[in-house]
C-alpha cells in the first residue's frame, strides 16, 4: 500500500511536470487529480491594508521540474528500503516496472522542457541512473544495500546541482515578487500587514518565521533572542478570524505555519510617523534600556489593550491582569516594573475604555 502510494505520487509528479512544460501548450495544474498536483514552490500572499489579499505568480515551472526529478531518486531509495536484502520478497517488482515506464516517459519528454542545456543534461543523467538502478534490481531479482549505496553515491553530485539550481530559481523568483510589490505599493508598503509564504525551498522548508521576517522581508523589528520560545522577544501578533488576537513566538515556528494568517509585527505600531500611545508610554516610563525585548512587550501590551477594550477588567484586578499578560516576556536589562507601569498608565488614562 505504502509502496504503491509513493510510486504513484512521485512517478506522477515527475512525468506530470514534464508534460506540463511540454512544447504543445501548458496543461493546467488545477485540472489534475490531487495526487498529481505539482509542488509549486510555495504560495506567496500579500496582505494589504483595506484591500483583498493578492497571490503572487507561481515559481517558474523549471523549479518544479528540478524538484520533481530530484524527488524521483529520493522516492526510489525510500520505496526499496523495506525490501533491502530480502530476496524472497518480490512484492516490489510490479510497481517498480510501472515506475520505470513512467521514468522512461519523463526521459523521452525531457527535450521539450524549458531549461538550460546544462540543467537538462544533468536531469537526463539522473533519470538514466534511476532507470539503470531499477533495471539492475529487476535483472538480479533483488534489492541489496550495496547496490542502493552505490546508486546513492552516484546520484549525489547530480542531485546537489539540481537542488542548487532549484533553490536559486525559487529565491530569485520570490525576491523579484517582493521587489515588484514594493514598487506597486509605494509608501503603502510600510502599512502592509504581512507577506506570507509556505517556503518550500528545496529541502529547506524549515525556515523560521523570525528569519523570514528579517532576512527575506527586511523587517528587523522582530528580535531573535533565546531561539527557544522562552524569552518572547520575537513575539508577533496573530489576528484570529473571530476578531481576537494573541502573540506567538517566531523563533521556533516555521514560516509555513503562518501562511494564510494575518500577522502584525512591531513595525505596525507607529502610524504615519507617530508613535502609538503605548510606545509613548514606554518612552516616558523609561521602560527599556537596550530595547531588545521591547518589540515583544509592545505586541503583548497591544493584545492586552485590545482585549480589555472588548472585555474590560475589574479595576481591582488591574495589576494582576497586566502581570498575567506580560508574564513570560524576559528582559535582560530587568525593566519589568517599568513596562508594567507604562501599560498601567495607558489603561488608567482611559479607564472607561479598559476597566469595569
Ligand atoms: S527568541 Fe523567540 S522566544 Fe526567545
Ligand atoms: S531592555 Fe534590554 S532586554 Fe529588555
Amino acid at each position: 500500500m505504502r509502496l504503491d502510494f509513493l510510486l504513484r505520487r512521485f512517478a506522477c509528479a515527475t512525468t506530470v511536470f514534464i508534460a506540463l512544460a511540454g512544447a504543445n501548450g501548458m496543461a493546467k495544474a488545477e485540472d489534475l487529480p490531487g495526487y498529481m498536483q505539482p509542488i509549486v514552490g510555495g504560495k506567496f500572499i500579500l496582505y494589504r491594508p483595506g484591500q483583498p489579499t493578492l497571490d503572487a505568480p507561481s515559481v517558474p515551472v523549471v523549479y518544479q521540474l528540478l524538484k520533481s526529478i530530484g524527488h524521483s531518486t529520493m522516492a526510489l531509495a525510500e520505496v526499496v528500503g523495506p525490501y533491502l536484502n530480502s530476496p524472497d520478497d518480490q512484492a516490489w517488482r510490479g510497481s517498480m516496472l510501472t515506475y520505470r515506464s513512467r521514468m522512461k516517459s519523463a526521459l523521452d519528454g525531457l527535450d521539450a522542457t524549458p531549461m538550460p542545456v546544462e540543467w537538462r543534461d544533468n536531469n537526463r543523467t539522473i533519470l538514466r541512473n534511476n532507470i539503470a538502478f531499477m533495471d539492475d534490481c529487476v535483472t538480479k531479482g533483488a534489492v541489496t544495500f550495496a547496490a542502493l549505496k552505490t546508486f546513492s553515491d552516484k546520484q549525489a553530485p547530480f542531485l546537489k546541482l539540481d537542488i542548487t539550481w532549484a533553490a536559486q530559481t525559487q529565491v530569485a523568483h520570490w525576491m523579484t515578487v517582493i521587489s515588484d510589490w514594493k514598487s506597486m505599493l509605494g509608501a503603502d508598503w510600510d502599512r502592509t500587514y504581512a507577506v506570507s509564504n509556505t517556503i518550500y525551498v528545496a529541502r529547506q522548508n524549515n525556515v523560521l518565521f523570525s528569519d523570514f521576517l528579517r532576512e527575506y522581508l527586511g523587517m528587523t523589528g522582530t528580535k531573535f533572542g533565546c531561539g527557544l520560545a522562552q524569552c518572547l522577544s520575537c513575539a508577533v501578533i496573530v489576528d484570529n478570524p473571530d476578531g481576537t488576537s494573541h502573540t506567538s513566538p517566531t523563533c521556533v515556528v516555521p514560516a509555513a505555519s503562518f501562511s494564510g494568517k494575518s500577522i502584525r509585527t512591531v513595525e505596525g505600531h507607529a502610524q504615519n510617523g507617530q508613535l502609538s500611545v503605548q510606545q509613548k508610554a514606554f518612552v516616558e516610563h523609561f521602560s527599556f534600556q537596550c530595547g531588545y525585548c521591547t518589540p515583544g512587550f509592545l505586541n503583548e501590551g497591544q493584545v492586552l489593550l485590545e482585549r480589555l477594550a472588548k472585555t474590560p477588567a475589574p479595576r481591582a484586578d488591574l495589576d494582576t491582569t497586566i502581570r498575567d499578560a506580560l508574564n513570560g516576556h524576559l528582559c535582560r536589562c530587568t525593566g519589568y516594573v517599568k513596562y508594567h507601569e507604562a501599560v498601567r498608565a495607558v489603561i488608567l488614562a482611559d479607564p472607561n475604555r479598559y476597566l469595569s
